[in-house]
């Protein structure tokens, strides 16, 4: 029987490390030889391109390179996408594969999803159903029409199966895990080894915080009262703030700097993050992944935002959403000190670390005996 052919389309930091925990899987299907084997070819668009935002992923994680690099760099939502959907289009024309692989919901899901359906090409989306409900951000406009265009949808929880149900899509889709959790425990171990990322922290003394979600770095109020937030902190322990290309422009465009005792990095790398929300006291964040590594690595979570993907974190107790509210933000730290938001250990809502293989079974039971 034929290799299944796939093409992966990846562009933004967080799909270069969900993409690398699948084409492990890959690579240990292929090495088992049960069944045909798997081909992937894979397609950088070129969304993320500075060297700390995209290449030290690819040296860090041990991905193979990308096969093809469009290079679409940055630009506004309308004309970023449609320069990824032109690179796309040829390169899935020319290839013709069995199906077309997505992650999230970035603007290089969109075009990937895009592109593939309309050459009638099928669409796996990993980390469907995910929900927000709000269509003010634009990867709530990306996720919704992404699952609406797919034929194998991979939910990471039971929450995503359910959206996905009351949006009437339940051909194809399978509660499969969070591939982000199988990445946690494939690397934890290889983080937490060797010098620690920063100098001058003591673990469990600190706050780890980012920001970059458009709706907190559009404006200057809202921007500056997260950091003046992050300021108030500060003042109780050292935090330390990993800032976003995005996040520094619109910093310096709005003439905002970070308060005192608010220690600014750069962009750090995927094990780098890791060792750092393991050994923070807790972490501040409007990012989707950090939610769950910090609930992974047993570290509290305050979430700079008023809705979230992984309301599972929320109800465990491990997650609060505090949106931009200075006092939220400071109530927060002081029910941590309190010791009031230990994180459970040994609740499960994003599977057992095995979501990539799972996935793996899928599509080949589906591409090839289905
Ligand atoms: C994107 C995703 C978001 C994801 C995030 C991870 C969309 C709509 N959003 O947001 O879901 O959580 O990636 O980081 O796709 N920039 C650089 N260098 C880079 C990349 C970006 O300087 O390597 C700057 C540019 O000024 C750019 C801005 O960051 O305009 C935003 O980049 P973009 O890729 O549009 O979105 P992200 O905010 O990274």
């Amino acid at each position: 029987m034929d290799a299944l052919k796939l093409v992966t389309v990846v562009g933004a930091r967080p799909q270069f490390i969900k993409g690398a925990a699948l084409s492990r899987a890959f690579a240990a299907h292929n090495a088992a030889g049960r069944g045909p084997g798997i081909s992937e070819f894979l397609v950088h668009t070129g969304q993320h391109y500075d060297h700390a935002m995209s290449q030290a992923f690819f040296d860090e994680l041990e991905i193979a390179e990308p096969d093809v690099n469009l290079g679409v760099g940055s630009g506004p939502h309308g004309s970023q996408t449609a320069r990824m959907l032109e690179g796309l289009e040829r390169v899935l024309a020319e290839r013709r594969p069995d199906a077309v692989v997505v992650y999230g919901d970035t603007n290089s899901t969109l075009a990937g999803a895009l592109a593939a359906a309309k050459l009638r090409l099928p669409v796996v989306h990993v980390e469907a159903g995910l929900r927000s409900f709000d269509k003010a951000m634009p990867e709530e406009i990306n996720r919704v029409l992404t699952d609406h265009l797919s034929t194998l949808l991979f939910c990471p929880t039971r929450t995503a199966v359910e959206n996905l149900r009351r949006e009437s899509l339940a051909g194809g889709v399978s509660l499969a895990g969070d591939v982000m959790y199988d990445s946690i425990l494939y690397y934890r171990e290889r983080a937490m080894a060797g010098e620690a990322p920063l100098s001058g922290l003591a673990p469990g003394e600190y706050l780890l915080a980012t920001v970059h979600r458009a709706a907190n770095t559009g404006g200057r109020e809202r921007l500056g009262a997260i950091l003046a937030g992050l300021g108030d902190m500060a003042r109780t322990a050292p935090v330390v703030l990993v800032l976003h290309p995005r996040t520094r422009g619109a910093m310096e465009s709005f003439g905002l700097a970070a308060p005192d005792g608010v220690r600014v990095a750069p962009p750090l790398p995927y094990l780098a993050m890791v060792r750092l929300q393991a050994e923070a006291m807790g972490v501040v964040t409007d990012s989707g992944g950090m939610q769950k590594e910090a609930f992974f690595l047993g570290r509290p979570c305050l979430t700079l935002r008023g809705e979230t993907e992984w309301p599972e974190t929320v109800e465990l107790g491990a997650n609060t959403l505090a949106g931009a509210d200075r006092e939220a933000m400071a109530g927060w730290l002081e029910s941590l000190a309190r010791g009031e938001r230990a994180v459970p250990v040994d609740a499960r809502p994003y599977g057992d670390g095995r979501a990539a293989e799972r996935m793996v079974e899928i599509l080949v039971n589906h591409f090839r005996r289905g």
